[in-house]
């Protein structure tokens, strides 16, 4: 698809060329006073290190989202490349998500699911309107990585990466 012209790019056009930017797959979670949320969330963005502050993109309609904005809480599981079943639960609406995966309770409080390559316990500082989408900046006030391989998700897809040659990292 080539769209060269501000006037013409649709929302389908854009969604298949924005989908070339590989990502990892994460799954937010949070609660409400009743029962843990979560959603899975893949426009999620490291933002600041000092101090640890990092962004992830909600969509209105999202009960997750509207949660996270109430209670001002939430952690980012980043998912581990075994883990797309998760993946899937995450992205339905409505039922018990959580009945289908082990979690427990971190130290703010939030819901962390049990094989998650990485977790992140974030406070929420500041939000803004994009379009459908809520921006939220997080303070990170807890982190914790495992050894492993992420789920990565590219043109709408599910994939495993696969290392590049080391002459060729990054210093
Ligand atoms: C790979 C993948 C990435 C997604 N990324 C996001 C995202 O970054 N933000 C978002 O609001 N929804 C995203 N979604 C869609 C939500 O997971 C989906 O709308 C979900 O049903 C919302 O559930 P909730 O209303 O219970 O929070 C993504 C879905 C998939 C499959």
């Amino acid at each position: 698809v080539t769209v060269d012209s501000p006037q013409a790019l649709q929302p389908e056009a854009f969604r298949h060329v924005i989908g070339h930017f590989a990502s990892g797959v994460t799954v937010i979670t949070t609660r409400d006073a009743q029962a843990p949320l979560g959603t899975t969330a893949s426009a999620l963005s490291s933002l600041s290190l000092e101090p640890p502050t990092l962004l992830v993109c909600m969509n209105t309609a999202s009960a997750t989202g509207r949660a996270v904005a109430a209670s001002g809480l939430f952690a980012v599981n980043i998912l581990s490349e075994d883990q797309a079943e998760v993946a899937l639960t995450f992205a339905r609406k409505g039922g018990d998500k959580f009945r289908s995966v082990s979690w427990s309770t971190g130290g703010t409080g939030m819901p962390l699911l049990d094989g998650a390559l990485a977790t992140l316990e974030c406070r929420v500082v500041d939000q803004a309107c994009g379009g459908t989408h809520v921006v939220f900046i997080a303070r990170v006030e807890r982190a914790v990585a495992h050894p492993g391989a992420p789920l990565a998700y590219f043109r709408g897809r599910f994939v495993r990466l696969s290392l590049a040659p080391d002459k060729l990292e990054p210093s």
